[in-house]
């Protein structure tokens, strides 16, 4: 049902009209002056605006500009008198959906009122695609064609249809939040909220009004009632980004309101049911967090009812052209460049780099190689990938307990350094140990070790 607020001075007109719309099925609001309907708008969701321009105090323009400042956006519908008509003409110029003379025909009125709702929701439609095109992915955005990827599809389409818990794991840049919100998309709560919240982001003294809100008043600084992130997602799906990165504190709070399933806000006493389904990602191990004393064990296991491993780009690598042929095409339509190929040399190039920065690296890779290039993408538009030394892929190293993956990282880490010495002091040990600043019997021991014959 919408509502209808009716401001005018003339008693006997309000009566008319609020007796009319209420037959139409329209909730009915009177203010007889700009000051009464300033204060219901402020109290009360007003759909639809009928305002007197002539009015004793504050005049219908006047009202207007009020309204606008209050960043409220009803339907507005001026009501004039036939001398006033070039002040109508500038309330519409103002924001007003039209105007009507009085003496107003309410056959007319209902025809207006019903058009202007019809073109409020065309406007929102509109409205809402614009938002979806300009986002630059939708689930339908995530490619991949490695039994890896289909996997992590086949996972999606599973968890999508229910309301479980899912824990996203993977290196940065791997897609978790894409996968995320492709969750979201393919879930019946895919027309409510799709709210983020990057839990590492957050100063740990503002964790708890970020998440449930507070009330005025609450702290210095808390000016206005907020509503927290859940509050926000309600009925819908809540993202808890980089969840392993939330202080020891905060991790106490969320898991209260996963177990209880409502919250309060800060500062405040009553306790408000949320329905929201729970995200979360992470590029930390969080068994190990666990293990370390960083995270929960409570709170991991309430996290952890199903877990999507997202796998790194460079134990996929049959995924990159197919990741390349889409993003050359999206950046080089969106710097205008008739850009279609990539040289033989330079996907070879790609396809052999290690990509710590997984996707998001490819990407960025692209979208620079695209301004550099003319016609095609060749090596020399690419970064010099050939001096970095690929290092252990981080999920190869999940199965180790922390100290021992640190010890092995060092180990390959010196391994490499000792090697280049070596191949620069041209198997000279003594030149090679000054290089690396170590004494020589050090380097002995260290070749033996590593098993490395000069
Ligand atoms: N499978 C995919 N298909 C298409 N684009 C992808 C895919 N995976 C990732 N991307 C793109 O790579 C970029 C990084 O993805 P996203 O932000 O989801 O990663 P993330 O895992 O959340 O990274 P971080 O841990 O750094 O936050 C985004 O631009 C995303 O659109
Ligand atoms: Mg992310």
């Amino acid at each position: 049902m919408y509502s209808v607020l009716i401001v005018d001075d003339d008693a006997a007109l309000r009566l008319i009209l609020s007796d009319f719309l209420s037959q139409e099925d329209y909730k009915i609001l009177l203010a007889k002056d700009g000051r009464e309907a300033l204060d219901l708008l402020k109290r009360q969701q007003v759909d639809i605006l009928l305002l007197d321009i002539n009015m004793p105090g504050m005049t219908g323009m006047e009202v207007l500009e009020k309204v606008k400042e209050l960043g409220e956006n009803p339907l507005v519908i001026m009501l004039s008198a036939l001398q006033e008509v070039k002040l109508a003409v500038k309330a519409v110029k103002l924001g007003a959906y039209d105007y009507l003379s009085k003496p107003v025909n309410l056959e007319e009125l209902k025809l207006v009122i019903e058009k202007g709702l019809q073109h409020r929701q065309l406007e929102r439609k509109a409205e809402h695609l614009e938002q979806r095109i300009q986002e630059s992915w939708s689930p339908a955005g995530l490619i991949g064609t490695s039994p890896a990827m289909k996997r992590v599809f086949q996972f999606i389409d599973k968890v999508a249809r229910t309301d479980t818990t899912v824990l996203i794991q993977g290196e940065s840049g791997t897609g978790k939040e894409l996968v995320a919100y492709a969750i979201h998309q393919c879930s019946l709560r895919k027309d409510k909220p799709f709210i983020t919240i990057d839990c590492g982001a957050i100063p740990e003294e503002l964790v708890e009004s970020e998440l449930f809100g507070h009330e005025k008043g609450a702290f210095t600084g808390a000016l206005q009632k907020k509503e927290g992130k859940f509050e926000l997602a309600k009925g819908g799906t809540l993202f808890l980004d980089e969840i392993g990165n939330l202080p020891l504190p905060g991790q106490a709070k969320l898991l209260r309101a996963l177990e209880q399933r409502q919250i309060t806000r800060v500062g405040g006493i009553s306790m408000i049911p949320v329905d929201v389904r729970i995200i979360a990602a992470t590029n930390v191990i969080l068994s190990q967090a666990t293990r370390e004393g960083k995270f929960r064990e409570d709170l991991f296991y309430r996290l952890n009812v199903f877990i999507l491993e997202l796998p790194p780009l460079r134990e996929r690598k049959e995924d990159i052209p197919l990741l390349v042929e889409n993003f050359l095409h999206r950046f080089a339509q969106q710097q205008r460049k008739n850009i279609r190929e990539i040289s033989p040399e330079a996907m070879e190039l790609l396809l052999n780099y290690h990509w710590p920065g997984n996707v998001r690296e490819l990407r960025n890779v692209l979208e620079r190689a695209i301004i550099l290039a003319e016609d095609s993408i060749r090596p020399e538009h690419l970064p010099n990938f050939s001096g970095s030394t690929p290092s252990p892929s981080l999920s190869s190293l999940s199965t180790l307990p922390f100290s021992e993956a640190k010890d092995k990282v060092l180990s390959d880490l010196e391994k490499e350094y000792i090697l280049q010495a070596l191949a620069k002091s041209g198997g000279n040990k003594a030149k090679a140990a000054r290089a690396l600043n170590i004494n020589y019997r050090t380097l002995y021991e260290k070749m033996k070790k590593y098993g490395i014959n000069v």
